[in-house]
């Protein structure tokens, strides 16, 4: 069994890896510090089943490489969990010119996705998607998928965990008849180095209310569950947290929105990587 796992280095992601690593034959981490990567899992038992893969989620040039590379070493994947994550300013960019909201948490597992789709499809495996509770406050945002228009750090954050939950639905009504599964989550407020990266104002908002934060231990439990529950006991599509099923948001049931999503994803990747986007691989099949 193979697992890839995002955002491994630091709290849910580091507690999930900590959690499911006996579980698995290999464990594949796209992590974007290898040193700081290097040095966690030097004393891990199990370590001999971990490969690193260099990658930014935000550059969407590396995720492709990275993707290339994970997948000349795994054609077959069980489990994938697109934990990484955060809040940035709003506005901020990356530098190949998208939001960095948006890049990092919703259009590099995009494209890592469907870089990895023949080893996801081939294992019928499980993608999760680490969202929030935070996608309720979420306005419409199909005017301004690339949230370029947004400038507000809480309200991009927002969206970008209402795309998790889109992207959830739409990849099942895409590929559930191919074996695949998937999940979206909410993993509770939870303690760690998460806001670091974003505006001053908000960094000390998160600063003050982490004092009634559960443990990251804590926050990895829906992950954990959703990546061992047998696939019968769960809801295929469904939205979690404490690992029980919930109902998102209205715009997040939205298929339209999630369809446009898709759409203008694959659209940006094109433009971002010219002949090497997803749409044009499969024209020049
Ligand atoms: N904490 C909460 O209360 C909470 C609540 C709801 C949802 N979430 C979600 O939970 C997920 C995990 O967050 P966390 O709380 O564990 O935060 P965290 O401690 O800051 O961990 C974030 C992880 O994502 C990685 N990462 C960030 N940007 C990346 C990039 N551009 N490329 C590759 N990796 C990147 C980080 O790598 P580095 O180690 O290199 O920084 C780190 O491993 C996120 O998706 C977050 O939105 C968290």
């Amino acid at each position: 069994m193979n697992l890839v796992l995002t955002g491994s280095t630091s709290g849910i992601g580091w507690e999930t890896l900590l959690a499911l690593l006996p579980h698995f034959d290999r464990v594949f981490l796209p992590v974007r510090n290898q040193s700081k990567a290097e040095k966690l899992i030097q004393s891990l038992q199990g370590k001999e089943k971990i490969i690193l893969i260099p990658m930014d989620l935000s550059l969407m040039a590396e995720v492709k490489k990275g993707a290339a590379s994970l997948i000349s070493q795994c054609d077959e994947i069980h489990v994938l969990i697109n934990n990484a994550g955060g809040m940035y300013p709003g506005g901020k960019c990356s530098e190949e010119g998208i939001d960095l909201s948006f890049a990092t948490n919703h259009l590099g597992h995009f494209l890592l996705v469907q870089e990895l789709l023949p080893a996801l499809l081939k294992g019928k495996a499980r993608v999760i998607q680490v969202s929030s509770e935070a996608h309720r406050i979420a306005q419409n945002p199909s005017k301004d998928f690339s949230l370029k228009k947004s400038s507000n750090t809480v309200s991009a954050y927002a969206i970008v965990k209402l795309y998790n939950i889109l992207f959830t639905k739409e990849l099942i009504s895409r590929y559930s008849s191919e074996g695949l599964t998937s999940y979206a989550l909410h993993p509770g407020a939870v303690r760690t180095a998460f806001g670091s990266e974003a505006s001053a104002w908000a960094k000390g908002l998160i600063a003050f209310t982490k004092l009634f934060f559960i443990s990251p231990k804590a926050g990895a439990a829906t992950s954990i569950f959703l990546a061992t529950t047998p696939k019968e006991s769960l809801k295929n599509g469904g939205y979690y947290k404490n690992k029980k099923l919930s109902i998102p948001s209205t715009l997040a049931l939205d298929s339209q929105l999630g369809k446009g999503l898709w759409d203008f994803s694959v659209k940006e990747i094109g433009r971002v990587l010219g002949n090497a986007g997803p749409e044009k691989q499969e024209e020049n099949d």
